[in-house]
């Protein structure tokens, strides 16, 4: 078989329609070997969508949340392996209680809406972040898909909720230091592996490309490990306005770069 007909296998045990094929073979959607295997996205400038157009901040996380949906199905699309969305940072509690309480609802209505699809389409619904200080209702919608999607083997859907870097490792520290004190590993002997395996990514391969929305230039404490050699690329526009477009543009920039780890 020719290289075009092994593709073509791989596309369709991938069940790609006939329009998805052509549009890939067009160039319209990104394909080939070096898809991001796992994509993060950075989803910021809900806010300011929002007041651009008069509308409460509140209005420009709603329509956030229909991005995520979107970017989720493109991502699928294309092959990715991992998406990680950041959706709560452990800062974000300074904002106002009201913007909060409704930040920590919308992860209910997200599922309620949207998980019998994501079952569907084989999706695997995770989580990253403390637990302590998320409300019990957003806690429990969050497992219960994390429980309901546990069986599939498709697109990893990861959400950074109440998630800070910083912290994370200072949680990875902790734990090797209590191991270590105890006997059970020898603080020489620990390889980045062993730290690596005590972060809350634990288990995921490191983000291939990272994506910040809004035109921030900034992580704000966002995997801060995990991004050692990842491709960063960055755009103006806000996340609720984030179209498969803008996903395939990063991922056709990322497929074009060297990355080159140090070497030459
Ligand atoms: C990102 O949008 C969503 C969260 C941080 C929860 P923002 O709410 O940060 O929107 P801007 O940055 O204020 O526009
Ligand atoms: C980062 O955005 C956190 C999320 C997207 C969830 P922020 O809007 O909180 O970041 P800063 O405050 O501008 O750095
Ligand atoms: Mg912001």
């Amino acid at each position: 078989m020719g290289l075009f007909g092994k593709w073509l296998r791989k596309l369709r045990a991938r069940d790609y329609t006939k329009n998805d094929i052509e549009q890939m073979r067009t160039g319209e959607v990104p394909s080939g070997e070096n898809i991001p295997k796992h994509v993060a996205i950075i989803m910021d400038g809900n806010g300011r969508w929002a007041k651009e157009r008069g509308l409460p901040r509140i209005a420009g996380h709603h329509s956030g949340m229909k991005a995520v949906k979107r970017i989720t199905k493109a991502a699928d699309r294309i092959g990715v392996e991992v998406l990680t969305l950041y959706a709560f940072s452990t800062e974000n509690w300074k904002r106002p209680k009201a913007e909060v309480d409704f930040l920590m609802k919308l992860p209910q209505e997200f599922l309620s809406l949207e998980l019998g699809e994501l079952i569907e389409n084989n999706v695997q619904v995770k989580m990253m972040g403390n637990r302590n200080l998320l409300p019990d209702h957003t806690i429990a919608a969050v497992e219960d898909a994390v429980r309901q999607t546990a069986h599939n083997t498709g697109l990893i859907l990861n959400f950074a909720l109440n998630y800070g870097s910083r912290h994370e490792m200072l949680e990875a520290a902790k734990e090797l230091a209590r191991q270590a004190a105890a006997g059970k590993i020898n603080p020489d002997e620990i390889e980045e592996e062993d730290f690596e395996r005590h972060l809350l990514s634990g288990g995921l391969p490191n983000p291939d490309l990272l994506i910040r929305t809004s035109g921030e230039l900034r992580l704000s404490n966002f995997m801060l490990w995990q991004l050692a050699y990842s491709e960063f690329w960055f755009t103006e526009v806000y996340w609720p306005e984030f179209s498969d477009q803008h996903l395939y543009d990063a991922v056709r920039e990322y497929q074009r770069r060297a990355r080159r780890y140090g070497g030459l």
